[in-house]
C-alpha cells in the first residue's frame, strides 16, 4: 500500500448557523472537517498539532488498529490528551476494510464540530461487488448548536441534569430550509437523470439516532460500518452515531420535472428532551440538455415521510433484515464456538447529588448511567499505557462484572434502588478469545434505545429481541451464517442484542453508548486483551511523541 500523510490543525473557526454565530473548535478551519482518504492497505500518519486551549485527542472510528491501539485516540483510553501547542501523529495500517468510517475528536463533547468522513477505497485493481456508480457523495450529519456545547455539558455535568439538546440538525454541516433564517445554508445534492450515486452516509451527531429519506426514491444499502452487505433496498434508513452507511441512489431515467427533498430527524424513546427538528436537503436534477434550466427552484417539490419519532417497529424491521454480504470473497467470518460468555446490561441510574447542588435525577439524585451497575470513571492517566507499563495500580481494576450484581427483570417497573457505582474496571481477555456478549436494556428511568460502539474490532449482530434475554431459549435462533458486521449497533429499547467477535487485537479497547450524554454519564467500559504468543500477535510499542499527562 501507499502512505498517505495528512495534517489537522486544530484552530478556532467563526461559524455562523441559524444566525448565532460562535467560534467552534475545528480541523483545518472546515466543518465538517476533511475527509481522510486512503486505500484498503494503506498506511496512513496524520499529525495532529493543537493551537487551542482546549485538550484534544481523534479517534478513526472503526478502524481496526491491529496491533495500533496507540493511535485509536479516545481520550484517557489509549492516550493522554494532546495539549495546546502540541503534536501527535497517529499511525496505522488500513487492513482488511474498505467502506466509509468517519473521524472524530474523542474527548469531552469536542466532537460537536471535529468530525469528518474516513473513505477507504478497495485496493487498486479491485472493484466494488456493485456496478461502480456514477459519482460518491458524502453525507454527514452533525448537530449544531447555538451555544458552546462544552458548556452545555459542564452545566449538565455540574446539576446532575439532562444537557440541553442541539439546535439544528446539519447534513454536511448546514441545516437546510426548515429551520429559521438557514435557507440560504442548504445541502444541495445535484443529480443528473438515469444515474446512479454512491452516498456515504455517516451519522456523527451527539447525541441521536436519525432516521433518513429521499422523497419519491429508494436507496439501496451496500455496505454498514466499512463491511459489504446483501444489497437491502428501503424508503428510509435508521442510522444510530457512529454508524456509517453507503446506499446506492438510482436517479429517475428522465428529467422528473420536480425536485426532492431529503430529511432527516430524530428517533427516540427516552423519557427526557431531544432535539425534534428536521434537517433537510434538497435533491436537484440537472437539466439534461439545458445547462440554464432557470425554474428549477419553482418545479414542484416533493416531501419525504420519516417513520414516527418512536418508530421502534420499524427500527427492528431494518436492522433485523440488514445482512452481511457473505460470499466467497466477502466472506462472514462470525465465531461459532464461544470460549467466554458475559451479560451486560446498559441503561441509566443515579448516582448520589453533591452537596450544595439541586440535581435533576430521580428523588433529587445525579443522573448517571453504567453497565452492569458499573458508571465508569475515567482514569486521570491512559489506560494503555497503565496496562502496557504494567502500572495498573490505583488506576483500573481488572474485575469488571461478566454479570449484573442484582438481576431484575429489566423490562418492568424499575428497581427501588436506582444507585449504581463509580469505578474503572476492565475485562482481560486471553488472545484469540471468542467473546459472547449480550447487551440488555434496562429500562431504568424509560426503555431506551442504547448506540454501543466497540473499539478496536467489528462485531457479528447474531441475535436481537424484546424483553427480558432468555438464555434457554434465545440462542437456539441466532444466525451465526451472514449476520451484519458492525462496530456500532443499537441495544433496542425495551430489548436485547447478542453479538459476537474475536479478540484478535492486542490493547485496551473502549466500549460505550455513542450518545454522548450518556458515555459522559458512564455507559462506557474497558476490554483488555492480552498479547498472543506469536511476535505479530503483540502490540507494537508506543511512539516517541505519545502525549503524556
Ligand atoms: Cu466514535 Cu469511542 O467513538
Amino acid at each position: 500500500g501507499a502512505t498517505r500523510h495528512y495534517t489537522f490543525n486544530i484552530d478556532y473557526h467563526n461559524l455562523t448557523r441559524l444566525c448565532h454565530t460562535r467560534s467552534v473548535l475545528s480541523v483545518n478551519k472546515q466543518v465538517p472537517g476533511l475527509p481522510l482518504v486512503a486505500r484498503e492497505g494503506d498506511q496512513v500518519l496524520v499529525k495532529v498539532v493543537n493551537h487551542v486551549s482546549n485538550n484534544v485527542t481523534i479517534h478513526w472510528h472503526g478502524i481496526r488498529q491491529l496491533r495500533t491501539a496507540w493511535a485509536d485516540g479516545p481520550a484517557y483510553v489509549t492516550q493522554c490528551p494532546i495539549r495546546t501547542n502540541q503534536s501527535y501523529t497517529y499511525n496505522f495500517t488500513i487492513t482488511g476494510q474498505r467502506g466509509t468510517l468517519l473521524w472524530h475528536a474523542h474527548i469531552s463533547w469536542l466532537r460537536s464540530s471535529i468530525y469528518g468522513a474516513i473513505i477507504i477505497l478497495p485496493r487498486r485493481n479491485e472493484s466494488y461487488p456493485f456496478a461502480k456508480p456514477y459519482k460518491e457523495v458524502p453525507i454527514i450529519f452533525g448537530e449544531w448548536f447555538n451555544v458552546d456545547p462544552e458548556a452545555v455539558i459542564a452545566q449538565a455535568l455540574q446539576t446532575g441534569g439532562g444537557p440541553n439538546v442541539s439546535d439544528a440538525y446539519t447534513i454536511n454541516g448546514l441545516p437546510g430550509p426548515l429551520y429559521n433564517c438557514s435557507s440560504k445554508d442548504t445541502f444541495k445534492l445535484k443529480v443528473k437523470p438515469g444515474k446512479t450515486y454512491l452516498l456515504r452516509i455517516i451519522n456523527a451527531a451527539l447525541n441521536d439516532e436519525l432516521f433518513f429519506s429521499i422523497a419519491n426514491h429508494t436507496l439501496t444499502v451496500v455496505e454498514t460500518d466499512a463491511v459489504y452487505t446483501k444489497p437491502f433496498s428501503a424508503d428510509h434508513l435508521l442510522i444510530t452515531p457512529g454508524q456509517t452507511m453507503n446506499v446506492l441512489l438510482a436517479t429517475k431515467p428522465d428529467f422528473p420535472n420536480s425536485t426532492f427533498l431529503m430529511e432527516a430527524r430524530a428517533y427516540f424513546t427516552g423519557q427526557g428532551t431531544f432535539d425534534n427538528s428536521t434537517v433537510a436537503g434538497i435533491l436537484e436534477y440537472s437539466h439534461p440538455t439545458s445547462s440554464n434550466y432557470l425554474s428549477l427552484d419553482k418545479l414542484p417539490l416533493y416531501k419525504p415521510t420519516l417513520p414516527p419519532i418512536n418508530g421502534t417497529a420499524f427500527v427492528t424491521n431494518f436492522t433485523r433484515q440488514l445482512r452481511s454480504l457473505a460470499n466467497s470473497k466477502f466472506p462472514a467470518n462470525v465465531p461459532q464456538k464461544v470460549d467466554r460468555k458475559f451479560f451486560f446490561t446498559v441503561g441509566l441510574g443515579s448516582t448520589p447529588c453533591p452537596k450544595n447542588t439541586t440535581c435533576q435525577g430521580p428523588n433529587g439524585t445525579k443522573f448517571a448511567a453504567a453497565v452492569n451497575n458499573i458508571s465508569f470513571a475515567l482514569p486521570s492517566v491512559a489506560l494503555l499505557q497503565a496496562y502496557f507499563f504494567g502500572q495498573s495500580n490505583g488506576v483500573y481494576t481488572d474485575d469488571f462484572p461478566a454479570n449484573p450484581p442484582v438481576p431484575f427483570n429489566y423490562t418492568g417497573p424499575p428497581p427501588n434502588n436506582t444507585m449504581v457505582t463509580n469505578a474503572t474496571k476492565a475485562v482481560v481477555l486471553a488472545y484469540n478469545t471468542s467473546v459472547e456478549l449480550v447487551m440488555q436494556d434496562t429500562s431504568i428511568l424509560g426503555a431506551e434505545s442504547h448506540p454501543l460502539h466497540l473499539h478496536g474490532f467489528n462485531f457479528f449482530v447474531v441475535g436481537q429481541g424484546f424483553g427480558n434475554y432468555d438464555p434457554n431459549k434465545d440462542p437456539a435462533k441466532f444466525n451465526l451464517v451472514d449476520p451484519i458486521e458492525r462496530n456500532t449497533f443499537g441495544v433496542p429499547a425495551g430489548g436485547w442484542v447478542a453479538i459476537r467477535f474475536l479478540a484478535d487485537n492486542p490493547g485496551v479497547w473502549f466500549m460505550h453508548c455513542h450518545l454522548d450524554v450518556h458515555t459522559t454519564w458512564g455507559l462506557r467500559m474497558a476490554w483488555i486483551v492480552l498479547d498472543g504468543p506469536q511476535p505479530n500477535q503483540k502490540l507494537l510499542p508506543p511512539p516517541s511523541d505519545l502525549p503524556k499527562c
